[in-house]
């Protein structure tokens, strides 16, 4: 068994509900196991400049139902350098750190897969994103929240666009891939879900609005995904403002940004959290390093980063014919 004394924890890139329970889990097993934990400050930053702090079992109490993280979260160019890789690699060694576990998405397991690789510091990733676009896992950290976060906003529009009789858009989150939208968008009934998947057709769009319209129906929520709009000049508003022309009928964009990224986690987020957390550190225990730990039919599993990497994973598109057939 390795004899690993030490190993540091950092969350990277966009922060997620239920970083701060996996980063609770994280110190906690690892105490558990006989060794000592340093949370490093802001992502890839604080392995540059030394930010470090110690954790221990009591510094992780009452942030399992906390969103945000609590060592904070940067996306750092500096590191992404040869240079920076060995200077961060340096800088763990000096401060006794012989693992790290990395929660982020795809670009800080890059990092992590070269600090390992390049600078000898065994690093194990956790899924950490609310957008669920990382190949390796079914889930990830914060996706849970951020849906149910989006289906309550999406409510409380429905709840204005049905008062006046009128067309509600709204652009959810998820970088390029649509699986906040696909299932914000059924959550919510909506009459029309846009994703990244599949080409925009604002002609069936339309068709679907006015068939429906004709059928007696008021008032209408078309969901959007942010890779759909990001491509598309003038975005969620020009959506709307077609949509209204086409229809006659009043339409508004609502962009829900980042409260999506805020809030309490909700149980599926901290147990996935605290589960995959566990797990990188018993690999890290074993002294096991560049691995992605992930959850695969509600198992946990690791992946070797390269491969995890390299995998693809797709937008379950039955569940979008589904949504389009209740949908009228
Ligand atoms: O990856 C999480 C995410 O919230 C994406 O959904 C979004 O595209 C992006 O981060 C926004 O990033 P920033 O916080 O830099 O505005």
């Amino acid at each position: 068994m390795a004899d690993v004394k030490t190993i540091g924890v950092l969350t990277s890139g966009g922060d997620a509900p239920g970083m701060n329970a996996a980063i609770r889990a994280v110190v906690r097993a690892a105490i558990k196991n006989g060794m000592k934990v340093k949370g490093v400050m802001r992502g890839y930053n604080g392995l540059l400049h030394n930010d470090f702090v110690d954790l221990d079992m009591r510094d992780v109490s009452d942030i399992i139902n906390r969103g945000g993280t609590i060592l904070y979260t940067a996306r750092c160019k500096e590191f992404s350098t040869e240079e920076g890789v060995r200077r961060a690699a340096e800088n763990c060694k000096a401060a006794g750190i012989e693992g790290l576990v990395v929660i982020g998405g795809d670009g800080s397991f890059r990092g992590a897969r070269d600090l390992t690789n390049l600078g000898g510091i065994n690093c194990v990733g956790l899924p950490g994103t609310i957008d669920n676009d990382i190949s390796c896992t079914d889930y990830t950290i914060g996706y849970d929240t951020a849906m149910n976060t989006a289906m309550e906003m999406v409510d409380k529009l429905r709840d204005t666009a049905q008062s006046h009789d009128r067309c509600t858009v709204v652009e959810v989150m998820g970088r390029h891939a649509g699986y906040i939208a696909l299932n914000a968008g059924i959550a919510v009934g909506a009459s029309y879900i846009v994703v990244p998947e599949k080409k925009l057709d604002m002609e069936a769009l339309i068709s679907k609005i006015k068939a429906a319209h004709a059928m007696g129906k008021q008032h209408f929520i078309v969901v959007v995904a942010e890779g759909v709009a990001m491509e598309v000049e003038g975005g969620s508003n020009w959506i709307a403002k077609e949509i209204e022309t086409a229809t006659g009928i009043e339409t508004r964009a609502t962009i829900l940004g980042h409260v999506q990224r805020g809030g309490n986690p909700t149980v599926t987020d901290r147990v996935a959290a605290t589960t995959m957390g566990h797990h990188a550190v018993e690999l890290l225990k074993e002294g096991i390093g560049n691995r992605v730990v992930g959850q695969r039919a509600g198992k946990v599993v690791d992946f070797d980063i390269n491969e995890a990497l390299q995998m693809k994973k797709s937008l379950p598109m039955d569940l979008y014919a589904i949504a389009d057939d209740v949908s009228f």
